[in-house]
């Protein structure tokens, strides 16, 4: 028998989406009336919003003024790969992996690229790679938040100032709410759909003088298709980098990414931001600490993510049902909140431990997050009656 009844309150907006994430508070339609549609984006309007672009992301995110920051094609993933293929092979590098998507670089640097001196670093979900063993005199490939483990960079310590080598760091569920140290890191990619709640379409490329200088002095030796080329004659594209994109970019969604930093700027800017992930974090927090039978899959609250926030379930039952029975415990509970409408796309990556993912990031509510809560309380005891029942 179920115990706990239908909680009376519901989050005012379910979407709590790992990407693409919920709009911004109060986004509709509307705020891409000003779009430049059915303009070429080499005219001076098409120009101007890209380049806008550029500067707002620079403004809020304390970009350095040496570094580039280029939008390219293909979203966080074309940003990454587009660093790897034009920048590795010129030393060893590190590949660093926690979850799902490092697996992914590591899988470029090792089978795609085929890279002679490679080494890979890898943990568990839940954990991280013992950052003291990495070689930062090597160039070093690693994702600042990993997004299906719920797991972050406790900062750039680890990182030393005067290396050597590049690092290559896939920001894209970090950037906008979590400390990103720019000198500790030489290239820096991200999406629009994450923390700002834009639209999936294109990369941010950020590169540090030091990955420019790579780039001009270091020719690989495989192809390089052209939605991947910086550079020309040996010298750097410099238009890449004022909004002169390599090719066409859709303005619908540049439009909605120069709304959302419009609203980051407005509501106070980076600080804002990370304080606003921070709070709906600790909304999160504090119904673990108050529940025993559900726990991050970070464990340490110093790599813990304040953006995709992954939750398993710690009762002892289930942890002694095996693995098939917790994932379809989870998916169970997972979707009854879907049917209810209180909470859509919350299941677990499907390369991790089962449980929930649940979006913290700036455009979520704290307010919808408190109601949430309950409603977990509530599916969780359903499920466990089907289990009994069943049992
Ligand atoms: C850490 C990380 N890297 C890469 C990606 C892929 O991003 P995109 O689909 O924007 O290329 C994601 C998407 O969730 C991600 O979370």
């Amino acid at each position: 028998m179920a115990n706990i009844s239908k909680p009376d309150l519901r989050p005012a907006n379910p979407r709590f989406s790992s990407g693409p994430c919920a709009k911004r508070p109060g986004w509709s339609l509307e705020a891409l009336n000003d779009a430049a549609l059915g303009r070429s984006h080499r005219a001076k309007v098409g120009k101007s919003k890209l380049a806008q672009a550029i500067d707002d992301t620079r403004e809020i995110l304390g970009v350095p003024a040496d570094y580039r920051i280029g939008i390219v094609p293909a979203s966080d993933t074309g940003a990454v790969e587009m660093a790897m293929w034009s920048l590795l092979g010129a030393r060893g590098t590190d590949v660093l992996a926690w979850e799902s998507f490092g697996a992914g670089w590591v899988t470029d640097a090792v089978k795609q690229l085929q890279l002679k001196d490679v080494r890979t670093f890898d943990a568990p979900y839940g954990e991280i790679v013992d950052l003291a063993q990495v070689d930062f005199d090597r160039d070093v490939v690693f994702t600042w938040n990993g997004t299906t483990s719920g797991v972050k960079m406790p900062d750039g310590d680890a990182i030393p100032a005067n290396r050597q080598g590049l690092t290559i760091c896939d920001a894209t569920s970090a950037a906008f709410a979590q400390d990103l140290p720019f000198d500790k890191l030489d290239v820096v990619t991200f999406s629009w759909q994450k923390v700002m709640g834009g639209e999936a379409a294109h990369g941010m490329l950020i590169l540090s003088p030091r990955a420019v200088e790579r780039l001009e002095s270091y020719k690989p030796s495989w192809p390089l298709p052209k939605i991947f080329r910086m550079t020309k004659g040996g010298k750097l594209i410099e238009g890449i980098f004022k909004g002169e994109t390599i090719n066409t970019p859709s303005m619908l969604c540049v439009e909605d990414y120069l709304d959302a930093l419009s609203w980051g700027k407005e509501i106070g800017g980076l600080e804002a931001l990370k304080a606003r992930a921070n709070a709906n974090l600790k909304v999160v927090e504090d119904f673990v600490s108050a529940n025993d039978w559900i726990g991050f899959l970070a464990r340490r609250p110093e790599i813990r993510s304040n953006t995709s926030v992954c939750l398993t379930f710690t009762d002892p039952d289930l942890a002694a049902a095996g693995e098939d029975a917790q994932a379809a415990f989870a998916k169970g509970v997972a979707s009854l909140l879907e049917k209810e409408g209180v909470a859509l796309d919350i299941g677990a990556y499907r390369d991790a431990p089962a449980g929930l993912r649940i979006w913290c990031g700036a455009t979520v509510e704290a307010s919808d997050l408190e109601a949430l809560m309950p409603w977990l309380a509530w599916a969780y005891d359903q499920q466990k009656a089907e289990l009994a029942k069943a049992a």
